[in-house]
Order: C-alpha cells, then structure tokens, then sequence
C-alpha cells in the first residue's frame, strides 16, 4: 500500500509541474455532435497526422460512428495512400522524429485524452506562447519547455505571454496578440474545440453507445427493482 502512494505522489508532482499554477480553460465536449467530430477530424489529419499517430483508430470505424462513406473519409481525412482499413498511422519515422525534436518523438495520440484530460488539451493547444530561448522559438504555458512547435500559428497568430509578479514568482497573468492568425480568436477557440472533441471520441470511441446502453440498464435495473420488492412481499406474507 505505501509503495502505491508512493508512486502516486510521485506521479502527482512530476505531473503537477506542468501546470502548477495555471487554471485550466473548461470546454464543451460533445460526443453526439457529429459534424463537430469530422472537423476535428480533418484538423487532425491537416494539423497533427504528419508527426502525430492515433493509431488505435480505424478509419472504417470513424466512417461508421459519423456516418461517412468510404469517398468522404478519404477525401477529408486520409493523409497519404491509405485504405477504410487502415489505421490512423503516421508517415513519419519515429526514431527521426525524435532526433529532430530534440530527442523526444511525438508520441501517439489515441489516449491522450484520456491521460490528459479534454481541459488540459484545451489550453495546451491554445497556450503557446512566444519565447527566444527556445529552439522553435516558442513555450507553452501548460507544459513547460514542450519540443513541439506551434502547429496553428498561421490560424492563432503569434501571442506573447504577460507574466505578473506574486511574492518573487512570476504568475501567468494573461497572453497578448503581437500577430493576427487567419481565424478570429471565437473561430479558433471554435476549431480546438473541434479538434479536442475528435482526440475524446478517439480516447473511447464506444462511450456514446455505453451511455446509451447504461440508461436501458438503469431502466431495467428499476424496474427490476419493484418486482424484486413485491416478490419479497409476497414471499413473507406467509412467515408473518
Ligand atoms: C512537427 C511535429 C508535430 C506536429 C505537427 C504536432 N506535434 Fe504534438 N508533439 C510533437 C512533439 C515532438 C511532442 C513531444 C513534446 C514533449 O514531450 O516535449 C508533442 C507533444 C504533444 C502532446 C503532449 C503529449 C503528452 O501527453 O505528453 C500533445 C497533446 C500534442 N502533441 C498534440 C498535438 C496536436 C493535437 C497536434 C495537431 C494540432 C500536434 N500535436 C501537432 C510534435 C508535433
């Protein structure tokens, strides 16, 4: 048992640096929100797939949970020659990878959510923030030092990071634009929602069919219930 809370508190504090301090940005995730999902979908094909993988991810599966045809999913989210059966692969060498990222490779999205959290994701993705010191010339406010640069800075626009002083340390107070993106900053918050929405249903893509399965299990459980009870009844109506 100590051992156990050992290895929690451990994980709790190597975790915990990334964003002690930070308040996270909540976000509305909606499984059932299909066209939500294809979006995120493409930006993760565009945005994510050249050095990202999820490949616990079945494009077949993807075109059945969203009701897609075989056209539409390769047209919109293939990247590279792939077929329905394929799974969402890179094309990118992972040993490669990691020697141009400054060794550390980008690692494979299908759980990230899940080990994450949809909140954080969502402040990691909007929460690069400029920084000379390092090699792609930017930081991130919620995982501090990150070897990946910043994918969306054509559609973001470049921010800064304002930083206030509380007893000696530097708080985040609030980002500041230096360069306009393509999108307003409602449209981009719009299309990370997206995006994170696509990496939850990815993390479990069975949930939406769990709860919907749950509520008839709870159904049946009450009504279950009432007879159980009068069953009982009726069994001890004698012995009284
Ligand atoms: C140019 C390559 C590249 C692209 C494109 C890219 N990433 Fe990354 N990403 C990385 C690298 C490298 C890391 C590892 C960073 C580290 O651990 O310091 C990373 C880390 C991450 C992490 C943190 C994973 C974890 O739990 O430690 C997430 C989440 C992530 N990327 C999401 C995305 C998403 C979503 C996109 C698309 C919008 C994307 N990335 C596009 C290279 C990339």
């Amino acid at each position: 048992m100590k051992k156990f809370i050992g290895i929690f508190l451990l994980l709790g504090s190597c975790c915990g640096v990334a964003w002690a301090g930070v308040e996270l940005d909540s976000v509305e995730i909606d499984l059932d929100d299909k066209a939500s999902l294809k979006r995120g979908g493409q930006l993760f094909a565009s945005y994510c797939q050249s050095c990202h993988s999820a490949k616990h991810m079945r494009y077949s599966r993807i075109a059945a949970d969203l009701g897609l045809n075989e056209d539409e999913v390769s047209r919109d989210l293939m990247i590279g020659p792939k077929t329905i059966n394929d799974s969402m692969t890179t094309a990118m060498d992972v040993i490669e990878a990691s020697e141009w990222f400054l060794g550390i490779g980008p690692p494979d999205l299908s759980l990230v959510a899940r080990s994450r959290g949809s909140e954080w994701l969502y402040t990691y993705l909007r929460g690069f923030y400029l920084d000379e010191a390092r090699p792609f010339g930017v930081n991130n406010l919620v995982y501090k030092d990150v070897a990946m640069p910043n994918v969306f800075w054509e559609i973001q626009g470049l921010q800064k990071a304002v930083f206030k002083n509380v007893d000696g340390k530097p708080v985040f107070d609030t980002f500041e634009s230096v360069q306009n993106g393509r999108m307003s900053k409602e449209q981009f918050d719009r299309a990370v929602t997206d995006l994170v929405n696509f990496l939850v249903y990815v993390g479990e893509p069975a949930k939406p069919e769990r709860v919907r399965f749950g509520k008839y299990v709870i159904l049946f459980l009450l009504i279950f219930l009432v007879l159980a009870y009068r069953l009982k009844k009726e069994y001890w109506k004698d012995v009284h």
